[in-house]
């Protein structure tokens, strides 16, 4: 994420690597993270030397790299190194060198400089997924933890064992992410709850039919990234879209019906202090869904449909002070009329008005063209634009109105 990195700038990191086969994931690491602008310092254990070579590694991070704490000639200022970085990432961190970290061991110098750092130590681990489960290595994370150390979660994939499960070091950009977001940004939205929904939503005539709309969610996804990427805790309430969203670090709630949304709203927006609602949900369902797959039989059928409860405007009857709501109204005419009156009717703080009659914007493009009304009467109108840039306007807006 380019806003992600760019805070990486200018930031001391040493980068310690321990004896994994994932340790050609950190020559990707300390590549993108000098790239991103940091000051990279490399400690090698001996071990880890029989994985990657130090020739490419100091090549890449444009320093010497140290491995060892003595050598004939010299001693390496360990407490100096730990005193230099603003963070120290262990990565990967092998099962052997956890246990001696969580145990106070100190035969080489990446421990040494563990012992004697005043920055944050933030670890992503490596090993095979029946190490990694093992009552001793929990154990030994959970004195890392303790001891205020940040561990950077597993992930699941194909493991050097030739099995698949639990214990693949993260893939370098969640890496940077996660350096990211919880010790470089400074973003007003840092640890705030925030809930969006987005696409359709699907009201079932029979177990084969529905009335669905053309919604692909992309919009809400968009906004969801946008906010994770701003340290927002991000719960996504998504309905049936065709397009597979799954993004570490966001909540995601899988619904169906207007009444499923509904239900995982209520249940979400109490604590939240942002809540988007980006979701084009069915106003109407049918009263009753058949049990049969509907037979054809006359040449006119009538379904009978009633309204669904309108969540934005409960969201909006509910709202407290201090609780920001956010609506969408997607019109194809008299847009702006239609869509300030929704912002009262609803309650909302602002509306987020996109035209269907602006070519590329809406339902599926990639792009959108949208204006922001605010409930006090100020207007914010924007270009046609890349739905991801739509999704940061919005967010900036958000900010500069109610966090600036
Ligand atoms: N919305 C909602 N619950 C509904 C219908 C809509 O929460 N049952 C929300 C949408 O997510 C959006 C806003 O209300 O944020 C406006 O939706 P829109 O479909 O444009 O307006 P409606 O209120 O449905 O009114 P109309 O269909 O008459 O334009």
């Amino acid at each position: 994420m380019v806003f992600l990195k760019s805070m990486l700038h200018g930031k001391k990191i040493i980068v310690g690597i321990t004896g994994s086969i994932a340790a050609y994931k950190s020559i990707y690491l300390v590549r993108a993270l000098v790239k991103a602008g940091a000051e990279v310092k490399v400690i090698m254990t001996p071990s880890s030397a029989d994985f990657v070579s130090s020739l490419t590694l100091s090549t890449l991070s444009r320093n010497e790299v140290q491995i060892e704490l003595f050598d004939e000639q010299s001693w390496s200022n360990h407490v100096m190194l730990g005193r230099w970085a603003d963070i120290m990432l262990i990565a990967p961190l092998s099962c052997n060198t956890l246990a001696k970290m969580a145990n106070g061991l100190c035969d080489n110098l990446l421990l040494a400089v563990y012992l004697s750092a005043t920055c944050p130590v933030v670890a992503a681990p490596a090993m095979d997924e029946d190490m990694w489960h093992h009552p001793a290595t929990k154990n030994n994370i959970e004195k890392l933890l303790s001891y205020g150390n940040k561990i950077i979660p597993v992930e699941k994939g194909d493991l050097a064992s030739g099995l698949y499960g639990d214990g693949r070091m993260a893939e370098p950009d969640n890496i940077i992410d996660f350096l990211t977001t919880n010790f470089f940004l400074s973003s007003p939205l840092r640890g705030k709850k925030v809930v969006v929904t987005a696409g359709p939503t699907y009201e079932a005539l029979d177990p084969v039919r529905f009335i669905g709309n053309h919604s692909s969610g992309k919009m809400g996804m968009a906004l969801a990234k946008e906010l994770k990427g701003k340290g927002a805790f991000v719960t996504l309430i998504l309905g049936p879209t065709q397009i597979p969203f799954s993004e570490k670090g966001i909540n995601l709630v899988n619904v169906t019906t207007a009444d499923e949304m509904h239900s995982a709203c209520i249940s979400n927006f109490k604590d939240a202090e942002i809540t988007i609602m980006a979701a084009a949900v069915a106003d109407y369902a049918p009263i009753k869904k058949a049990a049969d797959k509907i037979k054809k039989k006359e040449k006119t059928l009538v379904i009978e449909l009633e309204k669904t409860r309108d969540i934005l405007k409960t969201l909006g009857e509910r709202k407290e002070k201090g609780q920001i709501l956010v609506g969408f109204a997607l019109e194809t005419n008299n847009e702006e009329v239609f869509a300030k009156e929704k912002l009262i009717a609803k309650n909302a703080d602002l509306i987020v008005l996109n035209s269907l009659k602006e070519s590329g914007a809406g339902f599926g493009h990639d792009t959108n063209k949208i204006t922001i009304f605010e409930k006090e009467g100020k207007e914010f109108r924007f270009e046609n634009k890349s739905k991801s840039a739509v999704a940061k306007d919005i967010i900036d807006t958000i900010i500069n109105l109610y966090y600036a």
